[in-house]
């Protein structure tokens, strides 16, 4: 029997992956491995009868120890617009957001980061992560958070999104946040 069709749709259990476009792999390829420690896990090797294809190689993230099949691919198009001397990118895509395991971990990186010169745009205590924004070569702003725990935000999800302190983006300022995470909205 074919299943027939559910009255709504069905949800989905989240987002799985995300392709984007870059101007050079070379050196997407360097800081997405070198600054954020994604592991290349494949490329697209076109088949001979598929016609003209664009260079495409495939990233996973840590997953408790184990890769998975790709969390974010590149695809090279070199005629893709620069940023802007501002560093803007007029772009489909506003940020990417990258979660690291914990508080602790996110320090780490941006230790790490701050060590290898790459700048802090901004850092945001909001109400369910704590954010550091950068940007890749391509000037894709990328954000890096740690999910604050769920009693914190899950009661007014809204009051969470909207919740929003500045943290300082240079110096050893830039390399702590506050951690007692009381909910603002209780
Ligand atoms: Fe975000």
């Amino acid at each position: 029997m074919p299943t027939s069709a559910p009255s709504r749709p069905v949800a989905p259990a989240g987002l799985n992956h995300l392709v984007i476009n870059v101007r050079d792999m070379a050196e997407t390829h360097r800081f997405w491995t070198e600054m954020l420690g994604f592991t290349q896990v494949g490329e697209y090797r076109p088949r001979p009868d598929a016609g003209p294809a664009r260079k495409m190689q495939f990233y996973s993230a840590d997953h408790d120890g184990k890769l998975s099949h790709h969390d974010i691919a590149f695809m090279e198009v070199p005629g893709l617009p620069a940023p802007a001397a501002d560093g803007t990118l007029v772009s489909a895509i506003g940020h990417i957001a990258i979660a690291l395991p914990d508080r602790e971990a996110w320090l780490r990186q941006l230790a790490y980061l701050q060590a290898h010169g790459v700048k802090f745009e901004r850092r945001v205590e909001h109400g369910m992560t704590h954010s550091l924004y950068i940007r890749d070569p391509n000037g894709y702003t990328v954000e890096l958070l740690y999910e604050l725990p769920r009693a914190v935000w899950e009661g007014d999800i809204q009051a969470a999104l909207n919740h929003y302190v500045a943290l300082p983006t240079e110096g050893e300022g830039a390399l702590q946040d506050n951690a007692d995470n009381v909910p603002v909205f209780a």
